[in-house]
């Protein structure tokens, strides 16, 4: 099937479900638990303060003013060469909560109201441009691999949520990636609230048929 084919019969099943049917349900971590789950995570064996020698970015880049979508796109951009970094290392990828995760947002300054909200024509170019429907389907449209993108509701619940599933998925994803040639997706700007809207709003009604709710 052709890209634009796909597309329309994604748009088709999204228009009938309305705009703006869920909001985003608020992290609300605790920055102090954050910080010291950044030590406890083994974060800081990488991510130290600016001038001094660490394997990743300094501490003042992750923790600045940020929307939490915003660092939950980060996030994806670098779990596969962290989880390679690691692997080279012997450390144990580190698993993390969604309390957890939300803590930690909180602590790198992420706060929901500073992401825009989602423009969910944008969000479907998105997911054609990411090539997300490579692998998956959406409203049984795209590729084999489980799971059906609107089958995950609660998944894009909340931008920890989500977070959390990308933290856990994402290695397994981007080995397949590699493997199949397909580029790893990077997200920038609001790239990553657009796409989630738009799955919010795709999974408002999970497809109909027998392999529906196959969780
Ligand atoms: C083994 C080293 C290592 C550990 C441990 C580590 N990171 Fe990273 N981190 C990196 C590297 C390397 C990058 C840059 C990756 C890239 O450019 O793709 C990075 C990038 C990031 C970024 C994106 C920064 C940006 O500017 O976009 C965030 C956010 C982040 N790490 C958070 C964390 C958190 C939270 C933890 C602990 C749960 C953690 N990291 C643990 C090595 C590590
Ligand atoms: C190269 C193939 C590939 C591409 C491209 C890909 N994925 Fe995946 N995805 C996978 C695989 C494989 C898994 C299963 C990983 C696992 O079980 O650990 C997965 C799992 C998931 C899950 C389920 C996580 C859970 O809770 O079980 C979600 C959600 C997801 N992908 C979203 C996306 C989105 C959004 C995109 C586009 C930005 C994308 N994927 C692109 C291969 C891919």
């Amino acid at each position: 099937m052709t890209t634009r084919r796909m597309l329309a019969m994604i748009l088709v099943g999204i228009g009938a479900i309305g705009i703006g049917a869920s909001q985003p349900v608020m992290a609300g971590g605790d920055p102090e638990n954050g910080r010291a789950l950044f030590g406890h995570k083994h974060c800081d064996r990488c991510h130290v303060p600016r001038g001094q020698q660490g394997a990743g970015p300094p501490i003042e880049e992750l923790r600045r003013p940020q929307g939490e979508m915003e660092l939950a796109g980060r996030l994806w951009n670098h779990v596969p060469a962290m989880f390679s970094s690691l692997a080279v290392k012997g450390v144990e990828w580190p698993r993390l909560s969604l309390p957890e995760m939300a803590d930690l947002m909180a602590y790198l300054q992420a706060d929901a109201a500073r992401d825009p909200s989602p423009d969910l024509f944008r969000g479907q170019v998105i997911l054609m441009r990411k090539q997300c429907l490579k692998c998956h389907s959406l409203r049984r449209e795209g590729g084999p691999v489980k799971p059906d993108l609107a089958e995950r509701r609660e998944d894009y619940e909340s931008a920890a949520a989500w977070a959390v599933t990308m933290w856990t998925h994402t290695p397994r994803m981007a080995e397949m990636a590699t493997r199949q040639g397909v580029p790893f997706p990077r997200f920038a700007g609001d790239e990553m609230v657009n796409l989630i809207g738009l799955l919010r709003s795709a999974s408002a009604t999970p497809p109909r048929g027998p392999a529906a709710g196959t969780r």
